[in-house]
């Protein structure tokens, strides 16, 4: 890589902007956290965000724009038909995707719902290295199943592999054998890999895709909401791209799907947004039909012009080469030094989170007591960090005796937000994470004494386990 006189020779990772605008952060003590969970049932989701002091619940939605993009809301066009923002956004996801038809959404489940609502129903399978939870829902939704496959090494937290977010292309070949062509609704790539730890995809696993879906006549979708960062790991990871730019590289990946579905809430640099884009003219016209049913004419569909003007200018700055470089390394200074300190992380670091094995971190609380939620909790105690849970309380079900079927991994999640905190801010969760590495004999589970149907990770209410009940279950 290109020698960075700041960014490499400091010890300091130096983030490459200076701050214009401030935001206050309030100063809580650990009574008054310690109340403010307990009111909020154990479950951050539940919690005011004036409560918490470094919020690493989601990269979605939480980045700071620029000057540029703030300016960008000014001259917005608000125009019903036909904006000029709209002409710029179009204009530069046109280039980006290669693409014809763009169409914007409020968000990106959005644009899932439109296209899968399409491509979805009862008999239709869609294939993915991992669904997100709102693609899953959003196909489950429709009567279609969506099946996941990754390579069994790039499940193991720890194996140390360049590209643990591919698609299994030999699992996929013989779903290919086993179900008609037309029963496959869709074959879909997640770039990078949110819900497998942030794992990139490599330019060759999907080449190799591309080629599979051309002898089987396979719709290839492209949900790229980190398509940035996920051109940063091939830049510096694979083969041949050292000497092409991010925004090269996006391109030529783009131009392999047929579809590309966006949260330009992550890497579009917004508060808010989606887009779907399509390269078919019949599927575009379909789903255009149903954006304007559901999210607002084609030229705004659920954005104000301000958005899409914002958005316009995201969509480019997030391939700087300073930005990203300081982007993919601060989220991987931070697991670096939590490997150091001895926490364990799932490994190599992807690129919006950090994500920690709590199952092995808080080994002496069992999987039906929630140790990712324990530790969900503790780091909100001990730091007002806020956290995910990615574990059993997300993915756990029952079976018929009520009993839990633990989810694969208990995983906490720590999103880093774009262009938010600055490497003292991470310094400080670091400093929180020396007490938590202190005291995790100590620590408790949880149960549930709420929860609803689906979903549950959001609203469910929980309880501290005491020490009796602890020790009962640590027993079974
Ligand atoms: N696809 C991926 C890979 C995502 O990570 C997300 C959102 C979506 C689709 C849905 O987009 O939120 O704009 O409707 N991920 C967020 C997260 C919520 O926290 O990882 P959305």
């Amino acid at each position: 890589m290109k020698n960075k006189p700041m960014g490499n020779r400091l010890r300091t990772l130096t983030e490459p902007f200076k701050i214009k605008m401030v935001e206050p952060l309030k100063v809580t003590t650990e009574e008054y956290r310690k109340k403010a969970l307990e009111q909020a049932g154990y479950n951050p989701f539940l919690l005011k965000s004036d409560d918490v002091f470094i919020d690493l619940l989601t990269d979605s939605g939480t980045g700071a724009m620029s000057d540029k993009q703030w300016a960008g809301m000014m001259t917005g066009d608000e125009s019903y038909a036909g904006s000029r923002s709209w002409e710029h956004l179009n204009k530069v996801a046109s280039e980006l995707t290669g693409m014809p038809h763009i169409l914007p959404t409020h968000q990106g489940r959005a644009a899932e719902r439109i296209l899968y609502g399409i491509l979805g129903g009862k008999d239709k399978i869609f294939i993915s290295n991992t669904h997100f939870d709102t693609t899953r829902a959003n196909i489950e939704f429709t009567g279609a199943v969506a099946i996941d496959i990754v390579y069994e090494e790039a499940k193991n937290p720890e194996t140390d592999l360049p590209f643990k977010g591919n698609i299994n292309l030999e699992e996929l070949q013989e779903l290919v054998n086993q179900y008609k062509k037309e029963n496959i609704a869709a074959v879909i790539i997640t770039v990078t890999n949110n819900s497998s730890g942030g794992q990139p995809v490599s330019m060759e696993n999907v080449i190799s895709l591309r080629k599979i879906c051309d002898e089987h006549q396979l719709l290839l979708v492209i949900d790229g909401c980190r398509i940035a960062e996920n051109a940063y790991f091939i830049k510096h990871r694979e083969i041949g791209y050292g000497h092409k730019t991010y925004e090269e590289i996006a391109k030529e990946m783009l131009r392999l799907g047929d579809a590309f579905i966006m949260s330009a809430k992550k890497d579009g640099m917004v508060n808010t947004g989606g887009l779907l884009t399509v390269r078919d003219e019949k599927l575009a016209l379909k789903c255009k039909n149903q954006l304007i049913i559901s999210e607002g004419f084609t030229t705004y569909g659920g954005l104000t012009g301000r958005d899409m003007e914002a958005l316009a200018i995201g969509l480019k700055e997030v391939f700087d080469e300073d930005y990203l470089h300081y982007r993919i390394r601060s989220t991987a200074y931070l697991g670096e030094k939590l490997k150091e300190k001895g926490v364990p992380v799932v490994w190599p670091i992807g690129g919006h989170a950090v994500y920690i094995d709590a199952k092995k971190l808080y080994s002496n609380i069992p999987v039906n007591e929630y140790p990712g939620q324990a530790l969900v909790c503790d780091l909100y105690i001990k730091g007002g960090i806020r956290s995910v849970e990615i574990g059993s309380l997300m993915f756990g079900k029952y079976d018929g005796d009520g009993t839990l079927i633990p989810a694969t991994n208990e995983l906490v999640r720590l999103a880093i937000p774009r262009r938010v905190y600055t490497q003292s801010h991470i310094d400080y969760v670091l400093d929180v994470f020396d007490d938590i590495v202190e005291m995790r004999n100590q620590s408790k589970g949880y149960h549930i004494t709420y929860e609803p149907s689906f979903l549950r990770h959001f609203t469910a209410r929980l309880k501290k386990n005491n020490t009796e009940i602890n020790l009962q279950s640590a027993n079974i």
